[in-house]
């Protein structure tokens, strides 16, 4: 399973790529606006950090302007997806984007008809928002689960691209139902790098190692 970053911030996104777990990028309109600066710029930069997906979502809201604006944010890098909410005009707009070659991240998805349909007009990834749902006491990765049974039955080339991470274990039973991909917070990835355990089983081997050494010295 893929790991992207959920992120507008170049600080988290330059932090995480070393690492080499990083696949690829989301943002929205509202993790961009917490950053300063124009966000196409911002846009290019990741591109060039993550050299891999990053999606770009179009804030247009009638399918002609969301094609225009899927077009100019697709020229910005190669790497660049377009990121269309779902809604009837998203669905338009998504079928003449992707007809037209471009990939589409249809986002907002909260129901696996959503998704069904968002894969029948050509997505390239279908991103339904786990966490969102969790927050009004629905089953978030019950939906998945939905979502990966119904593509497994069908030829589509459309990925399931996890949203709205809330923490790790959305990541571990993510990558355990199939998703292809899963985009999480910068927080959740380094939450799910520590474990106390490894801690302080590196502590006592250092220690004992030390304690090794001195006595070979003495
Ligand atoms: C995904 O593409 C969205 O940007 C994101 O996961 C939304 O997450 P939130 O529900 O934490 O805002």
């Amino acid at each position: 399973m893929k790991i992207f970053v959920d992120s507008g911030s170049l600080r988290e996104i330059e932090t995480l790529v070393p690492l080499g777990i990083i696949d690829g990028v989301t943002t929205n309109p509202s993790l961009l606006a917490k950053e300063t600066g124009d966000p196409r710029a911002i846009v290019r930069q990741i591109c060039r950090l993550v050299q891999g997906p990053v999606s770009a979502e179009v804030v247009a809201t009638d399918a002609a302007g969301m094609i225009a604006e899927g077009r100019e944010l697709a020229a910005i890098d190669e790497h660049v997806v377009v990121k269309v909410p779902f809604t009837r005009e998203g669905l338009r707009a998504t079928h003449a984007l992707a007809n037209e070659g471009f990939r589409v991240n249809v986002t907002l998805i909260f129901s696996a008809a959503q998704a069904l349909f968002a894969a029948k007009v050509g997505a390239a990834y279908v991103s339904p928002f786990v966490g969102r749902l969790d927050d009004i006491a629905t089953d978030g990765m019950g939906l998945i689960r939905q979502i990966v049974d119904i593509f497994r039955h069908s030829d589509f080339a459309t990925e399931v691209l996890v949203a709205s991470v809330r923490g790790p274990m959305h990541i571990v039973e993510a990558a355990r139902m199939g998703a292809h991909v899963c985009t999480c917070p910068a927080s959740v990835i380094e939450g799910a790098l520590k474990h106390p355990l490894t801690d302080i089983g590196l502590e006592k081997f250092l220690k004992d190692w030390e304690r090794a050494q001195a006595a070979h010295k003495a």
